[in-house]
């Protein structure tokens, strides 16, 4: 691979934290270039020919797997995909060796999924390939963050001074990580709501500057203007850690009572959605809720990704 980096100054991706304002804005402006490549009648480029990918999936997903191999298959890489079931990992085989023995095949780039925290980082120690987190346990989920703050420059096109809130289970949500990084960096106002067992302390000092955290929805709403709901994870949760889902619903869930009175307000949400837990199933449905929009985006962004990470110089 050249040298070139478009003035990204990281190797890998594997978290947002040390992402600058810049550096997001040119994947930003990077996968608009591709997004009309994905309206074209023929949806590929030849930007990665000859690179090999490897999707490296440990824990479930839809939209991330999908959106990655539709990415690299859209800029003509060659592409592998791993699931951690029915591998050797089965077999005892560990994360050290399945990696090294895939990057003995000749990969150039790994993109992975683990319920570990830090697991994409142990790869950067493991292999020569440059190692792209398609997220880690709690920790960070850096493309959806990219493909989150791009879906809301359609609509507001400067993030300054824009008010996000980011509602829910902010305490097991690397798409809360993720997002709270790429949104500072932007410049936006970060409110955080959700039931207090739900928000760590000390999350109101993650950024310079702090975040506004409340633990009242009508609080979080008032003059916001995107609200980003974010999934229950019950399975990260080892206890209970609110009532009922139906309580949830009733404190923290969206309504389409809360689109009347606040008209301009976008609705977001990563999926996969529990309809009626984070937001009413009308909401979901609702011309606000920019939802499908955001998965779009999904594979533009991870087409900038891999190609700005890549190193090629030629982009179509
Ligand atoms: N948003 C997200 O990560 O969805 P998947 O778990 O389906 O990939």
């Amino acid at each position: 691979m050249s040298d070139e980096n478009h003035g990204i100054r990281h190797r890998h991706l594997l978290g947002l934290e040390t992402w600058s304002a810049d550096e997001i804005l040119t994947v930003h402006a990077t996968a608009r270039r591709f997004r009309e490549v994905l309206d074209r009648p023929i949806r590929q480029v030849p930007s990665l020919r000859g690179v090999t990918v490897v999707n490296l999936f440990f824990e479930p997903s839809t939209r991330t797997r999908i959106s990655f191999e539709l990415a690299e298959k859209r800029l003509s890489a060659d592409t592998v995909n791993f699931a951690s079931s029915g591998s050797s990992v089965s077999k005892g085989e560990t994360l050290k060796d399945t990696a090294q023995n895939i990057e003995a095949m000749k990969i150039d780039m790994v993109v992975i999924r683990h319920r570990s925290p830090g697991a994409p980082q142990f790869l950067t120690r493991c292999v020569d390939a440059t190692v792209i987190n398609a997220g880690d346990g709690a920790h960070e989920h850096p493309t959806q963050a990219l493909l989150d703050t791009l879906t809301i420059t359609e609509y507001h096109p400067d993030l300054k001074g824009l008010k996000v809130s980011i509602l829910g289970d902010i305490m097991f949500s690397r798409v809360a990580r993720s997002n709270i990084f790429a949104l500072a960096a932007l410049g936006a106002e970060i409110t955080l709501c959700g039931p207090p067992t739900l928000i760590p302390p000390g999350i109101d000092q993650l950024v310079p500057g702090g975040l506004r955290v409340t633990h009242r929805l009508d609080e979080a709403l008032e003059g916001c203007d995107v609200a980003m709901a974010l999934r229950i994870q019950l399975e990260r949760q080892g206890r209970q850690l609110f009532p009922s889902t139906r309580e949830y619903h009733t404190k923290f869930g969206i309504t389409r009572e809360h689109l009347d009175r606040h008209p301009d307000l976008l609705v977001m949400h990563p999926g996969p959605v529990n309809r009626g837990v984070e937001l009413a199933s009308d909401v979901v449905d609702h011309e606000r809720a920019i939802i499908l929009n955001q998965v779009t985006n999904g594979v533009a962004v991870r087409m900038a990704v891999l190609y700005l990470l890549s190193g090629r110089s030629a982009q179509t």
